[in-house]
């Protein structure tokens, strides 16, 4: 069965109370059921955490190669716009990574503007909240199996 890993950055821990205006009232802990769901029903496996730390987002991308997986969603958060290690870490993987948001990083402040992740990612999805993630779990299991 195909391995996915599905990788969250910094304060997505506290979806549902942080700016539920901007990010909605789902928890990461009803995407990753929701994405569970979906994956089963795709003949997919997911990996799913979150980590307030960005080379642990390093170590997690070096480790889905290593663990031979098909792809990875990640949802980089702020370190999107500021991170050349994970960057590197993507290019240097050479798996399909879709850069996964549930804003639209486009239509907010322009320090957002800047996407580090997407100059390599696979496709972006974002600014359809958690929905955002199951389109990117669409696109891995069309694009990356
Ligand atoms: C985010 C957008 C980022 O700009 C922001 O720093 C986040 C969340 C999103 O999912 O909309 O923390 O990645």
């Amino acid at each position: 069965m195909a391995l996915i890993y599905v990788l969250n950055g910094p304060n997505l821990n506290l979806l549902g109370t942080r700016e539920p205006e901007i990010y909605g009232h789902q928890s990461l802990i009803d995407i990753e059921a929701m994405l569970t769901e979906q994956a089963k029903a795709l003949g997919l496996t997911i990996d799913f955490r979150q980590t307030n730390h960005e080379g642990v987002l390093v170590d997690w991308l070096q480790e889905a190669k290593r663990a031979g997986a098909a792809a990875v969603l990640l949802n980089a958060a702020a370190y999107t716009h500021t991170s050349v290690a994970l960057l590197d870490a993507i290019k240097a993987i050479s798996l399909p990574v879709f850069e996964v948001h549930l804003s639209d990083p486009m239509q907010r402040e322009d320090f957002r503007h800047i996407s580090y992740v997407g100059m390599a990612a696979a496709g972006v999805f974002a600014g359809h909240g958690a929905q955002s993630y199951a389109l990117a779990l669409d696109a891995a299991a069309r694009l990356a199996l």
